[in-house]
């Protein structure tokens, strides 16, 4: 099967309006200026060159994702601060999720649903991938925020939580009227309270007590636990099973299997056609150009990374990444995604139990309606 095919479905099931509109926009050149939307911008080393340039290229002016987000977690979570304010709190961050930190942390969160994963695909049951990677994300999420959870259902508790805020954002949402902020903010209200509780307690074997020992102040601590929450839970849950779908559909699923080296190359293709995050904004605040588009303080920029990533053509495990394309699906910059090691190792240890079950085929899919992030309802595989 087309490897693109269900990725299209999946796409245009969460945003059936939005969706062939970017795809039509992809087609009107590297950088387009659209009337009441913005300045949209499809070509990769442009959009990097506008994301390297954090002074003129912001996210705290009008129009940028701060005034998403600041309504809900605050003004200082990284995601809505600039200039030495962000760098000086992601440089004390800096220390949290490091590769071995992050491998470590989820050999241990996820050591006993991994191996039930792995048993149930052993004796050859249908296993629906959606579910299980909200249960794994879910119990990544708690272990982060510092909430001592013992069940699956506390897990998928936790991932619904974040699901219930994102959902209330579409692609067209500039900021959430004041009655659903108050809403997401009491959503929101229990993991800063825990978060807060595990920083005070101040255990190093928990994120929320590294961040004590690092210098950062209580508030920064809950507001970072919400953004973490809010950003790292449903971008990763649902890439793992559009990644074994791609596997699936390209014909290259026993290939990863049998060789392990493949599995980081496969993931950053993956990631590449899927774009977990298909859109980062920013606000203009100096007179300058994208490409032969001028551009001046106030206009809203979409980088459009769905498109961007796109433009390389269909999925192929043994397609080269050029620099200008490098990760992009984690930003690039000052804004670079901070949980890029925790995602990565998350995604690397389900991939690999599901692989380890090889072969395996799809019995049942279908994809999701209204959500802000494409992805199935559901994936059945089995052996
Ligand atoms: C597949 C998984 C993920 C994807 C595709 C992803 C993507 C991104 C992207 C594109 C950005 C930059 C946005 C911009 O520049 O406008 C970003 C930033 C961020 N990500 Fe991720 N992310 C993922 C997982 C995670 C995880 C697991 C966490 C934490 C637990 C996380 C926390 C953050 C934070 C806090 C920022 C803001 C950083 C800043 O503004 O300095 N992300 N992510």
């Amino acid at each position: 099967m087309n490897p693109g095919t269900w990725e299209r479905r999946l796409y245009r099931r969460a945003h059936p309006f939005a969706y062939p509109l970017l795809r039509l926009l992809a087609r009107r050149g590297p950088v387009v200026r659209v009337p009441g939307l913005g300045v949209v911008v499809n070509d990769a080393a442009l959009a990097r060159q506008v994301l390297l340039d954090g002074e003129t290229f912001r996210k705290d002016g009008p129009g940028s994702s701060g005034d998403l987000w600041t309504p809900i977690l605050g003004p200082s979570v990284l995601l809505n601060m600039e200039g030495p304010a962000h760098r000086a709190l992601r440089a004390r961050l800096a220390e949290l999720f490091t590769p071995g930190y992050a491998d470590r942390l989820c050999a241990q969160v996820l050591a006993e649903p991994l191996a039930a994963l792995s048993g149930r695909l052993g004796r050859g049951e249908p296993v629906d991938l959606v579910d299980t990677m909200r249960v794994m994300a879910g119990a990544v999420i708690c272990a982060v925020v510092g909430l001592e959870s013992r069940s699956e259902d506390d897990h998928r508790q936790m991932f619904h939580r974040g699901e219930q805020i994102v959902s209330m954002v579409t692609l067209r949402t500039r900021t959430l009227p004041p009655a659903q902020a108050r809403r997401a903010r009491e959503v929101l209200e229990p993991v800063g309270e825990i978060a807060a509780r595990a920083y005070l307690a101040g255990d190093q074997s928990t994120v929320m007590g590294r961040m004590r020992e690092l210098g950062i102040s209580e508030a920064e601590a809950r507001g970072a636990a919400g953004a973490f929450f809010l950003t790292g839970t449903e971008t990763v849950a649902t890439l793992v099973p559009r990644l074994i779908a791609l596997l699936h559909d390209a014909g290259q699923f026993d290939r990863v299997a049998a060789d392990p080296a493949l599995l980081d190359p496969a993931i950053d293709e993956a990631m590449r056609v899927s774009t977990p995050t298909p859109m980062m904004l920013r606000s203009v605040h100096a007179e300058t150009a994208i490409g032969d588009v001028p551009v001046r303080p106030g206009d809203r920029v979409l980088l459009a990374t769905h498109n961007c990533c796109q433009a390389y053509g269909p999925f192929d495990l043994d397609r080269p990444h050029p620099p200008e394309l490098r990760r992009l699906w984690f930003g690039a910059g000052p804004h670079f995604c901070i949980g890029y090691p925790l995602a990565m190792a998350e995604i690397r240890a389900v991939a690999a139990t599901i692989l380890s079950a090889a072969p395996l085929r799809i019995v049942r899919r279908s994809a999701a309606r209204g959500v802000l992030i494409p992805t199935y309802r559901e994936l059945v595989v089995t052996r």
